[in-house]
């Protein structure tokens, strides 16, 4: 049973709070008295702050100005609560650009960006590094022993990508360290394609839409690189910081599938995972879609820092003000949004934005704390029964899923299937779609899952699931294998095993080392556009397939059911294969959801597992907590209307109550059971 300690220390209940921005009212200070009250008010114990500070805390080179954060530590501290204190890098002052143009990012067109926005700094910058180092080591000296001190929130949301001369010439040295020689790049980048061979290292430049766009082997090795720069940088910033407060925990706020970084690298080097979560509900019954989507998330940001307990760190009280529809929060949307965080692991539900600002770009961005200024508002009050019933879950704090089902979601796989050109072109091939749809049916099935990547140890699941593993990163094909053979269920699908980790497709029939595990030959892909389907029937109901569809033969494998129309009829469309003590399937086409969910079905059932809850109906998710004060068990309504669910024998962790049977839930209704 996985207990884990409290993330901030001196903390052991769970973390309510939000982004703060107290340097917007330095010419209003006395806000910040009320802001507290209201604070607390709310049931909040953290508010994160210096987010976006720089230009308050260092308004001309080497001119300091910390006596207004002091200020706000230490009301901080006399209310009781806690910071999550940021590190300034998310956004430069303008001195600094001005000064040292370094410091902005060259586009992959090559021009220098002006001054303005955020998240835009070059990543290899020393002027840069320099400037994050000295303020870091400045906040993290004065403010070590700081009672207020909770946590650090590095930079916000890193992201993006440099193309400056300075950025070129650390992309050739970190080329020159994976490959040692041109020609062995040359290799591995298949570059006599189109006479495009390096003759040296000093040649290569990083992708361009005016130079080099379409070398799929150049474009991976950058996005590598890219996220390489980000963990160096991560690294850069939390040196002083480790070594002035070893013991105050680091983390950066990630945005769930981002593209640009690969999560399950940066996830390695933070202390604890945190995330913004904005989903964009719809107040009616698409909302179980969107809660799906919002459970897959919550499962990738806890798996990429090894499935602890991680934080939700932003997320909205009320409408976003990005969305192309930005909707009110029907009442309930907000408490289901924050349980559902705490239901995947969370250990805090924080906001953006505690105080809306008076001007900026966020001024109608939902927030606690409208223009108003009052604890009148709707919006306020739900915020406050949040933060009543998160005090009341205290004993759950620190407990974590420990699911059996994992399902395979890999940055490396994603970009190289991007730039892929076969089949369906545009977009990624449907592959997040993809794997979330597989997730999603689990899910619904009453499971909960993990979300790993392909570097990830299998060993501790009983059904691991695969779509679209296009490329196999080393040593995958070995550990599904062992997996398999050790008696393990394991799902994979067309576009699977076509290329290793450069790109290179494998000799010898697809899916390449998985052929033999897998038990099929896969010899062509067809595609079909979105009028067009085929068909297979299993187990009494005919289903739809669509986009793609592998042409494959049995060779260990036995068909489960076969295609109906076109040239390939009577070719699998669902292999199963006996391997070891193990099972493997093969989907050989991309299906509706109405097959996924009954598929699961079967599976898990012919694995003997045991759901969270039997029977869930549409809308109602569920996932389990486990750690030393029990096994809490989650079930959430998230849809707008009833739902009546049938409980196993537990008691309300709020009130003690014992429950068992039927149960009809409210709309967005969650209960949070300890189970017997
Ligand atoms: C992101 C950022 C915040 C804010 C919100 C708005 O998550 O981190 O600074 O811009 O979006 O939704
Ligand atoms: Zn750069």
């Amino acid at each position: 049973m996985a207990q884990h300690p409290p993330i901030m220390k001196g903390m052991p209940v769970f973390l309510h709070g939000g982004d703060y921005n107290p340097d917007q009212w330095l010419h209003q200070k006395d806000i910040w008295k009320k802001d507290m009250e209201l604070a607390r008010g709310a049931g909040m114990n953290t508010l994160s702050v210096g987010i976006f500070a720089w230009a308050a805390l260092e308004p001309r080179e080497n001119e300091y100005h910390f006596e207004w954060l002091d200020e706000v530590m230490d009301l901080l501290a006399a209310n009781g609560m806690k910071a999550v204190l940021a590190t300034p890098s998310g956004a430069r002052p303008q001195w600094m650009a001005e000064k040292y143009p370094e410091v902005l990012r060259v586009n992959a067109a090559r021009q220098r960006e002006l001054f303005g926005g955020r998240h835009n700094h070059c990543l290899t910058s020393p002027v840069y590094r320099e400037k994050v180092q000295k303020i870091n080591t400045m906040l993290a000296e004065r403010y070590k022993d700081h009672p207020a001190l909770g946590l650090w929130h590095i930079s916000n949301e890193y992201g993006g990508e440099c193309h400056c001369p300075l950025c070129q010439a650390a992309f050739r040295k970190w080329l020159k360290e994976r490959y040692g020689a041109i020609e062995k790049l040359n290799l591995s980048w298949w570059n006599q394609f189109w006479s495009h061979k390096y003759n040296s290292f000093d040649q290569v430049e990083s992708p361009s839409p005016i130079g080099e766009w379409g070398s799929h082997g150049l474009n991976l090795a950058w996005r590598r690189f890219t996220t390489a720069q980000f963990c160096d940088f991560y690294d850069w910033e939390i040196a002083p910081i480790k070594r002035i407060t070893p013991d105050v925990p680091c983390t950066t706020n990630l945005m769930h599938t981002y593209d640009g970084i690969n999560y399950f690298e940066l996830g390695k080097q933070l202390d604890v995972s945190s995330w913004d979560n904005y989903p964009m509900w719809t107040n009616d019954d698409r909302d179980a879609q969107v809660a799906s989507h919002a459970a897959f998330c919550h499962d990738l940001m806890r798996g990429v820092c090894g499935n602890r307990p991680f934080l939700m760190m932003e997320s909205s009280p009320s409408a976003v003000n990005w969305q192309p529809v930005n909707r009110l929060r029907t009442p309930g949307l907000t408490m289901l949004q924050g349980m559902q965080a705490v239901a995947h692991g969370s250990d805090s539900v924080q906001y953006f934005q505690f105080r809306a600002g008076q001007g900026g770009s966020e001024k109608f961005h939902g927030a606690v704390v409208t223009h108003v200024g009052s604890d009148q508002t709707r919006v306020y009050k739900e915020v406050a029964q949040v933060g009543e019933r998160l005090s009341q879950l205290t004993p759950m704090l620190g407990s974590a899923p420990e699911n059996k089902i994992a399902v395979v979601f890999d940055w490396e796989n994603r970009w190289d299937l991007s730039d892929a050109q076969f089949g369906l072109n545009g977009g990624d091939k449907g592959y997040e779609a993809a794997v979330c749809a597989h997730h999603a049916a689990v899910l619904q099935n009453g499971f909960g899952a993990d979300v790993i990547d392909e570097t990830c140890d299998l060993s501790g699941y009983r059904l691991v699931i695969g779509p679209m593993t296009y490329m196999l990163r080393p040593g995958f094909e070995d550990r599904v294998k062992a997996f398999v053979e050790n008696g393990g269920v394991y799902v994979g699908t067309y576009c699977s095993g076509w290329v290793n980790e450069e790109d290179l497709c494998f000799l010898g029939g697809f899916p390449g080392p998985l052929r033999e595990v897998m038990g099929i030959w896969d010899e062509e892909t067809d595609a079909l556009d979105e009028t067009q389907h085929n068909h297979f029937t299993w187990q009494g109901k005919r289903y739809e397939t669509r986009d793609f569809c592998a042409l494959v033969h049995p060779e260990s494998a036995k068909p489960l059911a076969v295609y109906e129309d076109a040239f390939y009829a009577g070719y699998p469309a669902l292999t199963e294969n006996a391997y070891g003590k193990g099972t493997c399937y093969y989907i050989a086409a991309r299906t509706g959801d109405d097959f996924l969910r009954d598929f699961y079905a079967f599976v898990t059932k012919q694995a003997e597992m045991e759901p969270l809850l039997k029977d869930a109906p549409q809308g109602v998710l569920c996932t389990e907590r486990k750690g030393d004060q029990g096994t809490f068990l989650f079930v959430l309504n998230t849809v707008p209307r009833e739902n009546t669910v049938t409980l196993p024998a537990c008691t309300a962790v709020e009130n003690g109550k014992p429950v068992n049977g039927a149960y009809t839930m409210k709309p967005y209704e969650v209960l949070i059971l300890r189970r017997k």
